[in-house]
């Protein structure tokens, strides 16, 4: 097992702020050694400024104010660019409603330091699981997994998952600059964009818990946006797929 160096976990918020405190202080007391970047979208319930409060108190914790809702993939890329150029080298990604635990945080960086690349915590892989999700949004989680593999290949159980820690390497061999998606089809976007450099892609079983306080982001925008994305990219990579090896 290699050590890992300065780990910068990435939260993307917008209008978190009832959630922001008690997540913050699981992540910390889970991995002290990490630093936290919040990166609000100019929250109108006032996020930032709770961030800010938060930052103040502690050294670990970074915010990045950015102007207004420009989506989750465009949060996370300004996030990621921040803790590229301030020289960390593990960035992860964890939403700021508690649905992902920070005390699973270890096991994804164990599977870095093991040899991933990205490692993802994984809600379809043995051991995985969803609590208190409606059958609604179950189904449609699922069923985005299953267009997802059909368009595109992809050897990943749970392509849209927003729990998973990159090295830093990961991404500035995959770069940042081409990725123009803007919603939750981010993920999927960074894990086609990882696998097809033939880098390793580890799933790790987490359990996903629904949140209990504030409001899903989910849009008909961002449904749309990853129906006609993931669409396009399997039909600019099929020629190469049918001739390639199969990767399943
Ligand atoms: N800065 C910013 N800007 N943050 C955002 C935006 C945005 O436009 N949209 C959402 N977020 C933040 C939320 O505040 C939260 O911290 C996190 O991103 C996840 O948003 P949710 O709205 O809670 O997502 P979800 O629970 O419906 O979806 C989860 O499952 C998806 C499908 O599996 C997330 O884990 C997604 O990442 C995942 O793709
Ligand atoms: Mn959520």
């Amino acid at each position: 097992m290699e050590t890992l160096g300065r780990v910068l976990v990435v939260v993307p918020t917008y209008n978190e702020r009832d959630n922001l405190p008690a997540i913050v202080e699981r992540l910390r007391t889970s991995v002290p050694d990490a630093h936290v970047l919040v990166a609000d979208d100019n929250s109108p319930d006032g996020t930032g400024e709770v961030a800010d409060g938060l930052a103040a108190d502690d050294d670990h914790v970074h915010v990045l104010h950015r102007p207004g809702k420009q989506g989750l993939g465009a949060a996370y890329i300004a996030g990621f660019r921040w803790g590229l150029e301030e020289g960390y080298d593990v960035l992860v990604e964890m939403d700021a409603d508690g649905s992902h635990q920070p005390e699973e945080l270890p096991k994804l960086l164990e599977a870095l330091a093991g040899g991933a690349d990205l490692a993802i915590g994984s809600r379809y892989v043995q051991g995985g699981k969803v609590v208190n999700w409606p059958q609604r949004r179950e189904l449609l989680s699922k069923g985005a997994n299953i267009y997802t593999r059909v368009m595109l290949g992809l050897p990943v159980r749970d392509a849209t998952a927003g729990f998973r820690a990159y090295r830093a390497a990961t991404l500035e061999k995959v770069g940042l600059s081409g990725v123009e998606s803007q919603g939750y089809c981010f993920q999927v976007d960074l894990t086609l964009r990882t696998s097809r450099h033939g880098l390793r892609v580890v799933e790790v079983p987490i359990t996903f818990v629904e949140r209990t306080v504030g409001k899903s982001k989910m849009s008909g925008k961002v449904m749309s946006e990853a129906l006609w994305r993931i669409g396009m990219w399997g039909v600019t990579g099929l020629p190469k797929r049918l001739k390639g090896p199969s990767r399943d």
